[in-house]
């Protein structure tokens, strides 16, 4: 069976559970999880209940999709992805979004716990994704193409909507948190990078890596869905401070950031 069957097949699925269709879809990063607690009138469904659908595996996710109403909003939470460097293909890293448009998803609020490669920010900064640099060495839209999903060559100038980042700017600045710009890039992980690969990816413009997000983006821009992202600067990249990097300082760091990054994702939510 093809991918665009299983995708209506998975949608199908989950469509019976839903009294409403989701307009935004929310993927929630390492340690970013808890938002989709704030859901209200939740479905969850466990990945290992979508036909198709691949099993989350690192800790910190949950492996579910979380249906409900978030503010006055019917939205589509993933708490937990699947990453590239877990051993998943491209297309099953990406299969989810292509479940969310099929399900009427328009919009896609992407996060992601990140390291800072731009030395004016620290562990605990929010920051807005401006753009991206793939560094994965692939890309989730090699093969054959879809052409009831997209082009052959999709337009990745403004992967990231311009006045979708202005209104995450503007619920910032109302809600009075600190919100950092910049370039993420993506890397394959699951090992950190070394310090010289760090002073490469700041050399091309790089602000802030981490081993997820890219390709969801390039599936949702191929899908015409709008993307808004946003990164949890949970440590610094390597070679930057004398300490080592650890997964532990990921998760804490996410801790400590919770509350501003829900505040901040709800405002934006609510529009
Ligand atoms: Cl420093 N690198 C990568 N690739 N991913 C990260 C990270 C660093 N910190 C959090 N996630």
């Amino acid at each position: 069976m093809d991918k665009v069957q299983q995708t209506k097949e998975a949608a199908e699925r989950i469509g019976k559970r839903i009294g409403e269709q989701p307009k935004i879809g929310l993927v929630l990063g390492s340690g970013l999880g808890v938002l989709a607690d704030e859901i209200q009138n939740a479905e969850v469904i466990p990945y290992g209940d979508i036909p198709h659908f691949p099993v989350s595996t690192v800790e910190g996710h949950a492996g579910q999709l979380v249906l409900g109403r978030l503010e006055t909003q019917p939205v589509v939470a993933m708490q937990g992805r699947f990453h590239f460097y877990e051993g998943y293909g491209m297309k099953e890293v990406t299969f989810p979004i292509r479940v969310m448009k099929e399900l009427g998803v328009e919009t896609l609020i992407v996060t992601n716990a990140a390291g800072g490669i731009n030395t004016d920010f620290e562990a605990g900064n929010l920051m807005l994704v401006r753009d991206h640099i793939n560094f994965m060495f692939t890309n989730p839209l090699i093969g054959p193409n879809q052409s009831e999903w997209g082009v052959r060559f999709p337009d990745m100038s403004e992967a990231y909507d311009p006045a979708y980042r202005r209104l995450a700017q503007q619920v910032a600045e109302k809600e009075g948190i600190s919100l950092q710009q910049g370039v993420y890039l993506g890397s394959t992980g699951p090992a950190y990078e070394t310090p010289a690969e760090i002073r490469m990816f700041r050399s091309m413009g790089a602000d802030a890596v981490g081993m997820s997000t890219v390709p969801e983006v390039i599936v949702a821009r191929h899908a015409g869905i709008r993307v808004l992202g946003i990164s949890c600067i949970t440590n610094m990249a390597a070679g930057i401070l004398p300490q080592p990097l650890s997964h532990e300082e990921v998760i804490e760091t996410a801790e400590v950031v919770k509350p501003r990054f829900i505040r901040l994702v709800k405002g934006i939510v609510q529009g």
